[in-house]
């Protein structure tokens, strides 16, 4: 992929068209990225996806980009999720479902993709694996990211996130060139409403009890990649190269 894909149809709904689309495949992967709030799955989608030329499929980033509707635009259910989302509770498993199909054309592309952030809860995931059956496709593999719980409020606590182009930084391990300013568009660097303290716990339970138990389902379907998150994004991906190597 050389100009990154603005994954239009994702974000906005299948009406929207995508610019610069990944490479079209014979064989196309399909990857979930699993793992808890601030693991790394963004960072480590967004290299994935300019390595293997697949469209990261955020559903993180279909609420955030919602924000920007008008209030009086939106539905009553997105409205709901929005104020769970800033909460840092799960969006309720009807409203993700129909969002995601809604979007079944994006399963349909045949570039590679990344699930990134869905499934989240066991229903979702017997959902999609019902889902992904009736379009025949299968999955590759799940990668689970692993750290332990201070190393992941570290990295949650310093992100911080381009108000305009939505790049993610970290006050330590990846500042801006200029304080406070996004490199790539010079939009104004902010704190993710959801990564405040409060939020963040929130985010941490709900991981625990709705989202850990998608590793035992996954396992059983011999489908878990458990990959240590820790070190370099750089050291991360090539290790997760190297597992799906092994695997292939
Ligand atoms: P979502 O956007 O999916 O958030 P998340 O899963 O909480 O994950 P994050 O984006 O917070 O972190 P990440 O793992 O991607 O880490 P990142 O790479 O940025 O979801 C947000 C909300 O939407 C949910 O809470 C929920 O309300 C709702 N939602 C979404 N999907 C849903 C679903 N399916 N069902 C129900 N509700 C849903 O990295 C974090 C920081 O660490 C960054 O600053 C980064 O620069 C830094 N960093 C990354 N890697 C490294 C490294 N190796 N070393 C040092 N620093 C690093």
């Amino acid at each position: 992929m050389n100009a990154k894909n603005d994954r239009a149809a994702w974000i906005k709904g299948p009406a929207a068209h995508c610019s610069n689309l990944p490479e079209l495949r014979a064989r196309p992967r399909y990857f979930v990225l699993l793992g808890a709030p601030g693991v790394g799955k963004g960072t480590q989608a967004e290299l994935l996806s300019s390595r293997l030329g697949a469209c990261q499929l955020s559903t993180g980033d279909i609420f955030r980009a919602a924000e920007s509707i008008p209030e009086c635009d939106r539905t009553p259910a997105l409205n709901t999720a929005l104020d769970a989302m800033k909460k840092g509770e799960l969006v309720t498993d009807e409203t993700v479902l129909d969002i995601i199909k809604e979007r079944t054309t994006c399963l349909r592309c045949r570039s590679s993709l990344l699930l990134d952030g869905f499934p989240r809860t066991v229903r979702q995931a017997e959902a999609l694996t019902k889902l992904l059956a009736s379009e025949r496709i299968k999955l590759d593999a799940v990668l689970s990211y692993e750290l332990p719980i201070d190393t992941i409020v570290a990295r949650l606590s310093g992100r911080r996130t381009c108000e305009t182009c939505k790049a993610v930084y970290h006050v330590q391990t990846k500042p801006p060139k200029a304080q406070g300013l996004c490199d790539a568009c010079g939009g104004r660097l902010i704190q993710r409403e959801d990564d405040r303290p409060e939020s963040v716990k929130v985010r941490m339970a709900a991981y625990e009890s709705s989202t850990a138990p998608l590793a035992d389902y996954y396992r059983k379907q011999d489908l878990l990649v458990s990959v240590p998150a820790e070190g370099s994004p750089e050291t991360i991906y090539r290790r997760t190269e190297k597992m799906l190597e092994a695997r292939a």
